[in-house]
């Protein structure tokens, strides 16, 4: 795992937006995998200005998002699929049969997870999943005592989620209780992950998530695990790390990240 930390919002968006930018150029068939979320609009703000004034092309890009809402047909415009098409998709030429959302509403919801996974496998696994952190520390909606070798389920949503996410619903109690999610295992399985944080009020999860033990309590933790996993922050979200020098120094002195220093 690398850590990275940009003065800002603006800037650790912009640093993500390029990674996922440069991923598609060098792949254009690129299986990507989505999350939603506060944090990722301004990153589809910027893919979508990537595509419209620098050629960013996404007619070969795969998509699969991380999660769904359960009961929420994808016209709902509090799901996720809605989401999606708000902030990318309706915005680049993505072929809309490879932008791919777990359907909430199907009417075997087992059913749809097996189909999910299936479709994943038959693209031959994620590229380069992107995520981001609940206050709970999930990844997805892997919420505390997933098995970090969970598949793609159904999950139940904690209350600090419910509360977290609220503000799209107008009201705590018009949240969906459940939701489809892909597993830790599965996001594990992914053959790059970025992980995005920003704002003080991650900082506290950010920290044991990357510095404490791995455990089911803190999903996120899981991506010590992961092979690749960059995580990139803002100085809000990295405020409670204790490795931040090391961290600094790595990015300062990899020439890999030589052209992304003054983003
Ligand atoms: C949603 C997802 C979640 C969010 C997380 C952070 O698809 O994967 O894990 O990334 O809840 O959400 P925000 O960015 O709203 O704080």
């Amino acid at each position: 795992m690398e850590v990275i930390v940009r003065k800002d919002a603006e800037a650790a968006a912009r640093l993500t937006a390029r990674l996922i930018a440069d991923a598609i150029r060098v792949k254009p068939d690129l299986v990507l995998g989505l999350a939603t979320g506060r944090t990722m609009e301004r990153v589809y703000e910027m893919l979508v200005e990537e595509h419209k004034y620098r050629g960013l092309d996404f007619t070969y890009v795969v998509t699969f998002n991380l999660d769904e809402y359960v009961g929420l047909a994808p016209s709902d415009p509090c799901s996720y699929s809605a989401y999606m098409h708000y902030h990318l998709f309706r915005h680049v030429n993505i072929n809309p049969a490879n932008a791919h959302v777990p359907r909430g509403n199907a009417a075997d919801l087992e059913e749809e997870c097996r189909r999910y996974e299936a479709l994943i496998a038959a693209h031959g696994g994620i590229d380069l999943q992107l995520l981001g952190i609940g206050l709970t520390g999930h990844i997805g909606f892997n919420e505390p005592m997933s098995s970090l070798r969970s598949r793609t389920r159904l999950k139940a949503l904690s209350p600090v989620t419910l509360q977290q996410n609220s503000e799209y619903f107008g009201g705590v109690d018009k949240v969906p209780r459940r939701a489809i999610t892909v597993g830790v295992g599965n996001i594990l399985e992914s053959k790059r992950a970025i992980m995005l944080a920003t704002g003080e009020e991650k900082a506290d999860i950010v920290a044991r998530a990357l510095e404490g033990p791995v455990t089911a309590m803190v999903t996120a933790s899981a991506l010590q695990l992961h092979p690749r996993c960059v995580v990139i922050l803002d100085e809000g979200a990295a405020a409670n790390l204790t490795m931040r020098d090391y961290y600094d120094h790595i990015f300062h002195t990899e020439p890999e990240w030589a052209p992304y220093r003054s983003l």
